[in-house]
Protein backbone atom coordinates (compact mmCIF):
# COMPACT_ATOMS: atom_id res chain seq x y z
CA UNK A 1 0.00 0.00 0.00
CA UNK A 2 1.73 3.40 -1.55
CA UNK A 3 0.37 5.78 1.21
CA UNK A 4 1.26 3.10 3.98
CA UNK A 5 4.28 3.21 3.41
CA UNK A 6 4.49 6.94 2.88
CA UNK A 7 3.15 7.00 6.36
CA UNK A 8 5.03 4.99 7.97
CA UNK A 9 8.43 6.59 6.78
CA UNK A 10 7.37 9.97 7.63
CA UNK A 11 6.13 8.52 11.24
CA UNK A 12 9.08 7.08 11.92
CA UNK A 13 11.23 9.77 11.00
CA UNK A 14 8.15 12.19 13.74
CA UNK A 15 9.12 9.47 16.02
CA UNK A 16 12.63 9.65 15.96
CA UNK A 17 12.53 13.65 16.33
CA UNK A 18 9.91 13.84 18.64
CA UNK A 19 11.68 10.92 21.27
CA UNK A 20 15.00 11.44 20.82
CA UNK A 21 17.04 9.18 23.02
CA UNK A 22 14.66 9.16 25.77
CA UNK A 23 12.78 5.89 27.03
CA UNK A 24 9.20 5.78 25.84
CA UNK A 25 6.61 3.05 27.76
CA UNK A 26 3.91 1.83 25.46
CA UNK A 27 0.50 0.19 27.13
CA UNK A 28 -0.87 -2.67 25.23
CA UNK A 29 -4.72 -3.79 25.05
CA UNK A 30 -4.87 -6.89 23.04
CA UNK A 31 -6.32 -4.61 20.09
CA UNK A 32 -5.14 -3.39 16.98
CA UNK A 33 -4.34 -0.08 17.53
CA UNK A 34 -2.24 -0.61 20.42
CA UNK A 35 -0.44 -3.02 18.85
CA UNK A 36 0.08 -0.91 15.31
CA UNK A 37 1.53 1.85 17.43
CA UNK A 38 3.89 -0.47 19.49
CA UNK A 39 5.31 -1.96 16.53
CA UNK A 40 5.58 1.12 14.45
CA UNK A 41 7.61 2.70 17.59
CA UNK A 42 9.74 -0.12 18.17
CA UNK A 43 10.85 0.40 14.36
CA UNK A 44 11.44 3.76 15.00
CA UNK A 45 13.17 3.37 18.35
CA UNK A 46 14.28 -0.33 18.82
CA UNK A 47 14.79 -0.69 22.06
CA UNK A 48 13.71 2.53 23.93
CA UNK A 49 10.69 1.05 24.00
CA UNK A 50 8.98 -1.09 26.42
CA UNK A 51 5.38 -2.37 26.48
CA UNK A 52 3.00 -2.72 29.34
CA UNK A 53 0.50 -5.34 29.02
CA UNK A 54 -1.23 -5.01 32.22
CA UNK A 55 -4.24 -7.99 31.87
CA UNK A 56 -7.50 -7.71 33.02
CA UNK A 57 -8.73 -10.66 32.99
CA UNK A 58 -11.45 -9.29 30.95
CA UNK A 59 -10.49 -10.34 27.51
CA UNK A 60 -11.98 -13.05 25.09
CA UNK A 61 -11.06 -16.46 25.03
CA UNK A 62 -7.04 -17.40 24.40
CA UNK A 63 -6.53 -13.76 23.91
CA UNK A 64 -3.81 -12.38 26.53
CA UNK A 65 -1.63 -15.50 25.08
CA UNK A 66 -1.40 -14.57 21.94
CA UNK A 67 -0.93 -10.59 22.84
CA UNK A 68 2.15 -12.02 24.69
CA UNK A 69 3.56 -14.48 22.17
CA UNK A 70 3.29 -12.02 19.06
CA UNK A 71 5.29 -9.48 21.17
CA UNK A 72 7.76 -11.33 22.77
CA UNK A 73 8.51 -14.22 19.86
CA UNK A 74 7.48 -13.00 16.42
CA UNK A 75 8.56 -9.29 17.36
CA UNK A 76 11.05 -9.71 20.54
CA UNK A 77 9.61 -6.72 21.70
CA UNK A 78 10.46 -5.97 25.36
CA UNK A 79 7.12 -6.62 27.47
CA UNK A 80 5.73 -6.85 30.61
CA UNK A 81 2.95 -9.01 31.55
CA UNK A 82 1.07 -8.10 34.42
CA UNK A 83 -1.68 -10.48 35.26
CA UNK A 84 -4.28 -8.99 37.98
CA UNK A 85 -7.82 -10.11 37.26
CA UNK A 86 -7.90 -10.87 40.82
CA UNK A 87 -7.52 -7.17 41.53
CA UNK A 88 -10.41 -6.30 38.35
CA UNK A 89 -12.70 -8.83 39.50
CA UNK A 90 -12.37 -7.73 43.05
CA UNK A 91 -13.05 -4.36 42.35
CA UNK A 92 -15.97 -5.39 40.25
CA UNK A 93 -17.71 -7.30 43.09
CA UNK A 94 -21.43 -5.22 43.55
CA UNK A 95 -20.55 -3.15 40.92
CA UNK A 96 -23.34 -3.36 37.95
CA UNK A 97 -23.70 0.38 36.76
CA UNK A 98 -22.05 0.41 33.37
CA UNK A 99 -19.78 3.83 33.90
CA UNK A 100 -19.24 2.85 37.29
CA UNK A 101 -17.43 -0.57 36.32
CA UNK A 102 -15.58 1.46 33.39
CA UNK A 103 -14.74 3.99 35.77
CA UNK A 104 -12.99 1.41 38.09
CA UNK A 105 -11.37 -0.56 35.37
CA UNK A 106 -10.26 2.72 33.91
CA UNK A 107 -8.86 4.03 37.22
CA UNK A 108 -7.68 0.42 38.34
CA UNK A 109 -5.75 0.11 35.03
CA UNK A 110 -4.46 3.24 35.14
CA UNK A 111 -2.94 2.56 38.87
CA UNK A 112 -1.49 -0.80 37.82
CA UNK A 113 0.02 0.74 34.44
CA UNK A 114 1.85 3.59 36.38
CA UNK A 115 3.01 1.11 39.10
CA UNK A 116 4.41 -1.04 36.47
CA UNK A 117 6.00 1.90 34.48
CA UNK A 118 7.75 3.15 37.61
CA UNK A 119 9.21 -0.48 37.65
CA UNK A 120 10.59 0.30 34.23
CA UNK A 121 12.10 3.19 35.02
CA UNK A 122 13.19 6.12 33.43
CA UNK A 123 10.32 6.79 30.50
CA UNK A 124 9.70 10.38 29.65
CA UNK A 125 7.08 9.67 26.95
CA UNK A 126 3.91 7.42 27.21
CA UNK A 127 2.97 5.91 23.64
CA UNK A 128 -0.83 5.21 22.73
CA UNK A 129 -3.03 4.07 20.03
CA UNK A 130 -5.25 6.98 20.28
CA UNK A 131 -7.21 7.11 16.69
CA UNK A 132 -9.29 10.02 15.15
CA UNK A 133 -12.59 8.68 16.31
CA UNK A 134 -11.17 8.57 19.85
CA UNK A 135 -10.25 12.07 19.68
CA UNK A 136 -13.42 13.69 18.70
CA UNK A 137 -15.81 11.15 20.95
CA UNK A 138 -13.55 12.35 24.12
CA UNK A 139 -13.96 16.17 23.03
CA UNK A 140 -17.43 15.35 22.31
CA UNK A 141 -20.29 13.10 21.09
CA UNK A 142 -23.24 12.88 18.61
CA UNK A 143 -25.68 13.71 21.69
CA UNK A 144 -24.08 17.16 22.33
CA UNK A 145 -21.31 19.27 22.36
CA UNK A 146 -20.25 18.71 26.29
CA UNK A 147 -22.24 15.22 26.48
CA UNK A 148 -19.83 12.19 27.32
CA UNK A 149 -21.90 9.05 26.50
CA UNK A 150 -19.26 7.15 27.53
CA UNK A 151 -16.23 7.39 28.91
CA UNK A 152 -13.44 5.61 27.14
CA UNK A 153 -10.42 5.28 28.79
CA UNK A 154 -7.98 5.63 26.19
CA UNK A 155 -7.70 9.12 26.58
CA UNK A 156 -7.74 10.25 29.59
CA UNK A 157 -5.61 12.22 32.25
CA UNK A 158 -2.64 9.37 32.76
CA UNK A 159 0.40 11.52 30.56
CA UNK A 160 -0.68 14.77 32.55
CA UNK A 161 -0.54 12.47 36.02
CA UNK A 162 2.58 10.64 35.17
CA UNK A 163 4.36 13.89 33.77
CA UNK A 164 4.96 12.10 30.72
CA UNK A 165 4.86 13.48 27.19
CA UNK A 166 2.33 11.31 24.68
CA UNK A 167 3.63 9.72 21.52
CA UNK A 168 0.41 8.90 19.60
CA UNK A 169 1.58 8.30 16.14
CA UNK A 170 -2.31 6.90 15.01
CA UNK A 171 -3.64 10.19 15.73
CA UNK A 172 -4.63 10.94 12.17
CA UNK A 173 -6.23 7.83 10.99
CA UNK A 174 -9.40 5.43 10.68
CA UNK A 175 -9.52 1.90 11.59
CA UNK A 176 -9.43 0.65 8.52
CA UNK A 177 -6.08 3.04 7.70
CA UNK A 178 -4.95 1.36 11.02
CA UNK A 179 -5.23 -2.19 9.51
CA UNK A 180 -3.77 -0.94 6.22
CA UNK A 181 -0.45 0.38 8.31
CA UNK A 182 -0.34 -2.93 10.16
CA UNK A 183 -0.29 -4.83 7.21
CA UNK A 184 2.42 -2.82 6.00
CA UNK A 185 4.69 -3.42 8.95
CA UNK A 186 3.64 -7.30 8.99
CA UNK A 187 1.64 -8.13 11.57
CA UNK A 188 -0.19 -11.30 11.44
CA UNK A 189 -3.48 -11.08 9.88
CA UNK A 190 -5.27 -12.53 12.60
CA UNK A 191 -4.15 -9.43 14.59
CA UNK A 192 -5.08 -6.94 12.14
CA UNK A 193 -8.40 -7.98 10.79
CA UNK A 194 -9.13 -8.49 14.24
CA UNK A 195 -12.68 -6.55 15.70
CA UNK A 196 -12.68 -4.13 17.72
CA UNK A 197 -12.79 -4.27 21.16
CA UNK A 198 -13.36 -2.21 24.40
CA UNK A 199 -11.35 -1.33 26.52
CA UNK A 200 -12.88 -2.39 29.58
CA UNK A 201 -13.76 -5.81 28.01
CA UNK A 202 -16.10 -8.28 28.80
CA UNK A 203 -17.49 -6.91 32.16
CA UNK A 204 -19.38 -4.14 30.27
CA UNK A 205 -20.78 -7.25 27.87
CA UNK A 206 -21.94 -8.83 31.41
CA UNK A 207 -25.00 -6.17 32.46
CA UNK A 208 -25.38 -6.37 36.15
CA UNK A 209 -21.97 -7.83 38.39
CA UNK A 210 -19.74 -9.28 36.56
CA UNK A 211 -18.09 -12.24 38.17
CA UNK A 212 -15.02 -14.86 37.37
CA UNK A 213 -17.64 -17.51 36.30
CA UNK A 214 -19.51 -15.29 34.10
CA UNK A 215 -16.68 -14.34 32.32
CA UNK A 216 -15.73 -17.74 31.31
CA UNK A 217 -19.40 -18.98 30.57
CA UNK A 218 -19.02 -15.87 28.27
CA UNK A 219 -16.10 -16.50 26.82
CA UNK A 220 -16.92 -20.05 26.14
CA UNK A 221 -20.01 -18.43 24.20
CA UNK A 222 -18.26 -15.74 22.60
CA UNK A 223 -15.23 -18.30 21.21
CA UNK A 224 -18.25 -20.52 19.70
CA UNK A 225 -19.65 -17.58 17.43
CA UNK A 226 -16.66 -16.15 16.63
CA UNK A 227 -15.30 -19.73 15.36
CA UNK A 228 -18.30 -20.13 13.36
CA UNK A 229 -18.66 -16.65 11.99
CA UNK A 230 -14.55 -17.35 10.86
CA UNK A 231 -15.76 -20.54 9.21
CA UNK A 232 -18.73 -19.20 7.30
CA UNK A 233 -16.24 -16.53 6.01
CA UNK A 234 -17.79 -13.72 7.11
CA UNK A 235 -15.42 -12.66 9.85
CA UNK A 236 -13.76 -9.77 7.44
CA UNK A 237 -17.62 -8.91 6.31
CA UNK A 238 -18.31 -7.51 10.33
CA UNK A 239 -16.72 -4.85 12.07
CA UNK A 240 -18.04 -6.47 15.39
CA UNK A 241 -19.49 -9.82 16.38
CA UNK A 242 -20.06 -10.25 20.28
CA UNK A 243 -21.98 -12.15 22.95
CA UNK A 244 -23.37 -10.56 25.83
CA UNK A 245 -24.69 -12.61 29.14
CA UNK A 246 -27.66 -11.54 30.21
CA UNK A 247 -28.57 -11.25 33.94
CA UNK A 248 -32.04 -12.65 33.17
CA UNK A 249 -32.51 -16.97 33.51
CA UNK A 250 -35.24 -18.74 31.48
CA UNK A 251 -36.81 -22.08 31.67
CA UNK A 252 -35.77 -24.59 28.96
CA UNK A 253 -35.83 -27.83 28.63
CA UNK A 254 -32.74 -30.27 28.33
CA UNK A 255 -33.58 -34.47 27.62
CA UNK A 256 -35.53 -34.93 30.23
CA UNK A 257 -34.41 -31.97 32.65
CA UNK A 258 -36.01 -28.51 33.17
CA UNK A 259 -32.84 -26.11 33.14
CA UNK A 260 -33.24 -22.44 34.36
CA UNK A 261 -30.45 -20.95 33.25
CA UNK A 262 -28.95 -17.23 31.52
CA UNK A 263 -29.80 -16.24 28.52
CA UNK A 264 -27.02 -14.76 25.71
CA UNK A 265 -27.36 -12.33 23.54
CA UNK A 266 -25.46 -12.13 19.88
CA UNK A 267 -24.45 -9.05 18.60
CA UNK A 268 -23.05 -8.84 15.14
CA UNK A 269 -23.07 -4.77 13.10
CA UNK A 270 -21.41 -3.60 10.01
CA UNK A 271 -19.48 0.02 10.25
CA UNK A 272 -16.74 2.06 9.22
CA UNK A 273 -15.67 3.79 11.92
CA UNK A 274 -18.12 2.57 14.94
CA UNK A 275 -19.85 5.92 14.87
CA UNK A 276 -22.99 4.20 13.50
CA UNK A 277 -23.98 0.96 12.32
CA UNK A 278 -26.32 -1.80 10.73
CA UNK A 279 -26.74 -4.88 11.94
CA UNK A 280 -25.22 -7.93 9.96
CA UNK A 281 -28.18 -10.14 8.79
CA UNK A 282 -26.95 -13.83 9.13
CA UNK A 283 -29.49 -15.83 7.93
CA UNK A 284 -31.47 -18.37 9.54
CA UNK A 285 -29.66 -21.30 9.49
CA UNK A 286 -26.48 -19.66 10.48
CA UNK A 287 -27.55 -18.35 13.59
CA UNK A 288 -30.01 -21.23 14.81
CA UNK A 289 -26.27 -23.37 14.67
CA UNK A 290 -24.77 -20.92 16.76
CA UNK A 291 -27.55 -21.05 18.71
CA UNK A 292 -27.59 -24.72 19.12
CA UNK A 293 -23.70 -25.30 19.45
CA UNK A 294 -23.84 -22.73 22.50
CA UNK A 295 -26.54 -24.24 24.25
CA UNK A 296 -25.21 -27.65 23.68
CA UNK A 297 -22.06 -26.91 24.71
CA UNK A 298 -22.03 -24.05 27.45
CA UNK A 299 -22.98 -24.73 30.17
CA UNK A 300 -24.96 -21.71 32.39
CA UNK A 301 -26.82 -20.77 28.68
CA UNK A 302 -30.35 -22.14 27.74
CA UNK A 303 -31.41 -19.59 25.38
CA UNK A 304 -30.03 -17.67 22.37
CA UNK A 305 -31.28 -14.37 21.17
CA UNK A 306 -30.10 -12.28 18.40
CA UNK A 307 -29.84 -8.20 18.62
CA UNK A 308 -31.43 -6.75 15.87
CA UNK A 309 -30.80 -3.14 16.67
CA UNK A 310 -28.60 -0.37 14.71
CA UNK A 311 -26.72 2.41 15.91
CA UNK A 312 -28.37 4.88 16.07
CA UNK A 313 -31.02 4.62 18.31
CA UNK A 314 -28.67 1.64 19.96
CA UNK A 315 -25.06 1.62 20.80
CA UNK A 316 -22.69 -1.11 19.34
CA UNK A 317 -22.54 -2.30 23.08
CA UNK A 318 -24.95 -3.43 25.68
CA UNK A 319 -23.17 -1.08 28.41
P1 LIG B 1 -20.69 2.10 21.29
O1 LIG B 1 -21.12 0.99 22.20
O2 LIG B 1 -20.54 3.41 21.99
O3 LIG B 1 -19.25 1.70 20.78
O4 LIG B 1 -21.57 2.21 20.06
C1 LIG B 1 -18.54 2.33 19.75
C2 LIG B 1 -17.21 1.66 19.67
O5 LIG B 1 -16.47 1.93 20.86
C3 LIG B 1 -16.16 0.75 21.55
N1 LIG B 1 -16.32 1.04 22.97
C4 LIG B 1 -15.30 1.25 23.82
N2 LIG B 1 -13.96 1.24 23.62
N3 LIG B 1 -13.65 1.75 25.91
C5 LIG B 1 -13.15 1.46 24.68
O6 LIG B 1 -11.93 1.44 24.54
C6 LIG B 1 -14.97 1.79 26.18
O7 LIG B 1 -15.39 2.05 27.30
C7 LIG B 1 -15.84 1.53 25.07
N4 LIG B 1 -17.19 1.50 24.95
C8 LIG B 1 -17.45 1.20 23.65
C9 LIG B 1 -17.14 -0.29 21.05
O8 LIG B 1 -16.65 -1.61 21.20
C10 LIG B 1 -17.30 0.14 19.61
O9 LIG B 1 -16.22 -0.32 18.82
Amino acid sequence: DWTMAEFRKTKIAEIREQVGDSRVICGLSGGVDSAVAAVLIHEAIGDQLTCVFVDHGLMRMGEAEQVVSLFRNHYNIPLVHKDVSALFLGGLAGVTDPEAKRKFIGKTFIDVFEAEAKQVGGADFLAQGTLYPDVIESVSFTGGPSVTIKSHHNVGGLPERMNMKLVEPLRELFKDEVRALGRELGLPEIFVGRHPFPGPGLAIRIPGEVTREKCDILRKADAIYLEEIRSAGLYDAIWQAFAVLLPVKTVGVMGDFRTYDSVCALRAVTSTDGMTADIYPFDAGFLSRVATRIVNEVKGINRVVYDYTSKPPGTIEWE
